[in-house]
């Protein structure tokens, strides 16, 4: 059985997809043994309800120190769903190959520093971009910068607004995410 922490910071409807599909088997042989908030949010209560150990460790300059004190040494993924803090260089270093991130667009595009969730949505409508979509991808200490590991895309209307595109991008990672996951745990290819 494998080992994943999964990192949140907002609603966790990614979370909540990733705990339905090890329920259901689309994701194999894994479980989460922890789940970390750098904030209260409603993916911290998400976890509660599904009984799996959660914590909340304020975001800031100690949270990578923190997060790196209760993670499990025997996890085998660290999976950022909704997570919005950047973890310091010496943590990817450490769970290198081992840490995977989901981005609301497709990256390169659309990627880096304050870019993340409206942001992004805001920014593709105003660059008028044909499409958009979702990348999950490693984590290393570039932000948004390590290899993609899958991607999906769509095609941007005239009448999306930022709302319509997170909505979008949401299906889009609900698809992909839990495949992304099964691919570097069990080397399920896609
Ligand atoms: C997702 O769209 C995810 O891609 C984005 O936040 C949303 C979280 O939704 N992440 C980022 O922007 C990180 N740069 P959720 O809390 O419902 O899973």
């Amino acid at each position: 059985m494998k080992n994943i922490v999964v990192l949140v910071s907002g609603s966790g409807t990614n979370l909540q997809r990733i705990i339905d599909t090890i329920e259901n088997g689309e994701i194999r042989d894994a479980e989460i043994s922890l789940v970390v908030a750098d904030r209260e949010c409603y993916g911290l209560e998400r976890a509660k309800n599904q009984h799996i150990e959660h914590l909340l460790i304020p975001r800031g300059r100690n949270f990578s120190s923190e997060l790196g004190r209760v993670i499990p040494e025997n996890t085998d993924l660290i999976v950022l769903a909704g997570f919005l803090s950047i973890l310091k260089p010496e943590f990817c270093e450490k769970w290198n190959g081992k840490i995977i991130n989901i981005h609301p667009a497709l990256l390169p595009k659309f990627g880096g520093k304050g870019m993340w969730g409206h942001h992004v949505h805001h920014a593709v409508i105003e660059a008028g971009e044909k499409e958009s979509g979702a990348t999950v991808h490693f984590v290393t200490s570039g932000i948004d910068e390590g290899e993609a590991i899958l991607q999906k895309s769509f095609t941007v209307t005239q009448d999306d607004t930022p709302e319509t595109l997170a909505e979008k991008v949401h299906l889009i990672e609900y698809e992909i995410f839990p495949k992304a996951i099964n691919k570097v745990l069990n080397n399920v290819s896609i």
